[in-house]
């Protein structure tokens, strides 16, 4: 038999997937709402928005689909941390799988806070900081100037081993900014993109269709200028960007490999395929086996910046 593609990836800091497909923040839970599908398929979970204390959300309507996607104005529901470290950490610790905790706050002690109390705890694998939830009251406020994004990092930096992915906004004039901003200030990886500020108004009631108003626009309509936010970032950092954005499918997944993505995460397509996550690791397999290729770092089309993003 052939031997099998090394699927595995680094994301810096010790933190190695065996397979580059996670599936995002948001769209999995805690990792226990979906007992049907094969966790040891996945690359990692990264969980919903944590934040210090426990948040109900935004009141209904919450979601909303529109072509070739949908919107959501969640608002960072949550157990709190306190929660995360006591009860779904120890679970998580049994698990064949890493877990990433998305972090969230409104101010830089709300992260710091997060992330000192998730330092060293078992099951925890790493942080991925939401500098760029548009659902909140000032939920952009780091995302989308340099300098703030920077003073994050350097803070949560300042009190974790983790390995830290910091999840950067594509709702900026310029992305590589606060890409390059956050990696200089210690970030391990950067994920991109979260969704896009967008809105939907119901013509019968003549008001908008979420309760917040605007919410965040994710699925296949933002594939395209999520790739290209890729293409750019991968081509400006060193350390390793990890690919969201519309990925519904192997080939769309690849489209971000081939782009500089050193792994992706699935969002919105877990709502509609559970098992996608698998399907789409098996078809990066495939591809790799078909273009007789050994591993992942033979993907980009241009040169990474980093050999194999170690
Ligand atoms: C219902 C929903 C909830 C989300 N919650 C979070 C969140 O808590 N933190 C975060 O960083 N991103 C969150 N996201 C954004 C996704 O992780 C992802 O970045 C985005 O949806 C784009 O990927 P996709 O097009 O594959 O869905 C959420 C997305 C959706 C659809």
């Amino acid at each position: 038999m052939a031997e099998q593609p090394d699927l595995s990836v680094h994301l810096g800091r010790g933190l190695c997937l065996r397979s580059p497909v996670m599936v995002a923040s948001g769209t999995f839970g805690y990792g226990f709402d979906a007992p049907l599908v094969d966790r040891t398929a996945l690359g990692a979970i990264v969980t919903k928005g944590t934040t210090p204390r426990a948040r109900e959300g935004n009141a209904p309507t919450r979601i909303a689909e529109t072509p070739s996607g949908m919107l959501n104005a969640i608002g960072l529901q949550n157990p709190g941390v306190d929660h995360v470290a006591r009860i779904y950490a120890p679970m998580w610790a049994a698990w064949d799988v890493p877990v990433i905790v998305n972090v969230a706050g409104d101010a830089v002690d709300d992260y710091v806070g997060v992330a000192r109390r998730l330092d060293g705890v078992a099951g925890v694998a790493g942080l991925e900081l939401n500098i760029s939830c548009p659902n909140i009251a000032n939920g952009l406020q780091f995302g989308i100037d340099p300098r703030p994004a920077a003073q994050l990092t350097t803070a949560v930096r300042a009190v974790t081993r983790l390995p830290l992915l910091v999840k950067l906004t594509p709702n900026v004039t310029d992305i590589v900014a606060v890409g390059r901003a956050v990696e200089d200030a210690g970030a391990d990886a950067v994920s991109a993109i979260n969704t896009y500020v967008g809105m939907a108004i119901d013509v019968r009631r003549r008001r908008p269709v979420l309760s917040r108003g605007s919410g965040g626009l994710s699925g296949p309509a933002i594939k395209p200028l999520a790739l290209h936010a890729v293409w750019q970032l991968s081509a400006a950092l060193s350390i390793p960007v990890v690919g969201i954005g519309g990925i519904m499918t192997a080939a769309d997944a690849l489209e971000f490999l081939l782009a500089g993505a050193a792994a992706v995460q699935l969002g919105t397509v877990n709502y509609v395929r559970p098992q996608a996550a698998r399907e789409v690791r098996d078809g990066i397999a495939s591809y790799l086996d078909e273009h007789h290729l050994g591993d992942l770092g033979a993907l980009p089309i241009r040169p990474a910046r980093v050999e194999a993003h170690v």
